[in-house]
């Protein structure tokens, strides 16, 4: 299969009814969201659904959000409550999922055999504007090969899907960087499943119980039932060994120009730190009070990494506070907890 990639904004009409077309026809579009890169296909279909699995290589009962243009189109494909409008007027549209009992019409292949379906309606307008012309729920995981990272821009997609795909809607690199936050509700309370740009206390000025999932920050342990299916499987390591550093412990520079002297390695280091390294091999990722940044170049650098071929990769270990807890997230479990310095450190 031939893979096309256009450039969109909302206004594209004519490449948005193709996109359309082939979801209604039961293909799949990858779709710029403002998280990353999603592959999109009709949530009602199962057919449909079935094939993003293949695209992905992904297992199947790993189950697909559901995109919607607007928050009350949740009606169709599950039962909401009063808690999930509070959280909709106040985070929709925008990177936050929320796990609600589905209805019927939702088939199996999309929510991986269970009763329940993830909603999310997200900010970017070409995918809501697709949303809107096909008429239909669209199903939509992160547009990568299971096991590497999310793509942010459409040539990571690209990377990923060449063939496997009709068509990639480019629509510029995500604002966001890494997926949305994704919750469980019930009347009164939130529980925490896939930290996002959404933070804890975010959803905490909507509803002030909110419990963090254990598998958020820690690996879950043997025999543990992952509440989100996502958190069981492994997720993206790079080909090189990547070790956090905790820098309230370790001089992150001295230790790591000595690596650098020592060993094939890559750093990913701070904007400030470029001009105190070996210029070889660097990946800076921005500011270092800079979060914002840094959680939307997270992706792109670990692909790099795997593109430069070095043994090891050297990066700061996050904060797992604040707006950080999501980036922080990610890189655990891309290390494989591997930490080195501090309490926790293995080295
Ligand atoms: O930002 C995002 O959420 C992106 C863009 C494309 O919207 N999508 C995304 O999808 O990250 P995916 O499939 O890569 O991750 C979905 C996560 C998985 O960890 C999955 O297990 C969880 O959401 N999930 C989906 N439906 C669920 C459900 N019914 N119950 C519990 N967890 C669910
Ligand atoms: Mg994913």
């Amino acid at each position: 299969m031939k893979t096309q990639i256009f450039k969109v904004d909302k206004d594209s009409v004519d490449i948005l009814n193709m996109a359309a077309d082939i979801i209604k026809d039961g293909g799949i579009v990858a779709i710029p969201t403002e998280t990353v890169y999603g592959l999109g296909a009709n949530a009602l279909d199962g057919e449909a659904c079935k094939s993003i699995f293949k695209a992905k290589g992904r297992p199947s009962d790993n189950p697909l959000i559901v995109h919607i243009a607007k928050p009350e189109h949740a009606e169709k494909i599950a039962y909401t409550n009063q808690l999930y409008y509070k959280l909709a007027e106040k985070f929709m549209p925008g990177p936050l999922t929320i796990i609600l009992p589905k209805r019927d019409i939702v088939p199996p292949q999309t929510t991986g055999g269970l009763d329940t379906v993830a909603v999310r309606c997200p900010l970017n307008e070409v995918a809501r504007e697709l949303i809107s012309i096909s008429g239909l729920p669209i199903a939509a995981p992160s547009a990568n090969t299971s096991g590497k990272p999310s793509p942010t821009t459409a040539k990571h997609v690209l990377d990923d899907m060449d063939g496997k795909i009709p068509l990639i809607l480019d629509g510029g690199e995500c604002s966001v960087g890494v997926e949305s936050t994704v919750i469980q509700i019930k009347e009164n309370e939130i529980v925490l499943l896939r930290p996002g740009q959404i933070t804890p206390r975010d959803l905490m000025s909507v509803c002030e119980n909110v419990t963090i999932a254990g598998a958020v920050k820690e690996e879950l342990k043997a025999g543990e039932k992952a509440l989100s299916p996502g958190m069981k499987y492994k997720h993206y390591a790079p080909k090189a060994e990547l070790y956090l550093i905790d820098d309230r412990y370790i001089n992150f520079v001295e230790f790591t120009k000595a690596r650098q002297k020592a060993e094939n390695c890559a750093i990913m280091c701070y904007d400030e730190e470029i001009s105190l390294l070996e210029s070889k091999n660097l990946l800076p990722i921005g500011k270092k009070e800079d979060i914002k940044k840094q959680t939307q170049k997270l992706f792109d650098l670990l692909r790099k990494a795997d593109d430069l071929g070095v043994d090891t990769v050297y990066a700061h270990l996050p904060s797992d506070e604040g707006e950080s807890l999501a980036i922080y997230n990610r890189m655990i479990r891309a290390c494989a907890h591997r930490v080195l310095g501090g309490i926790n450190g293995k080295g």
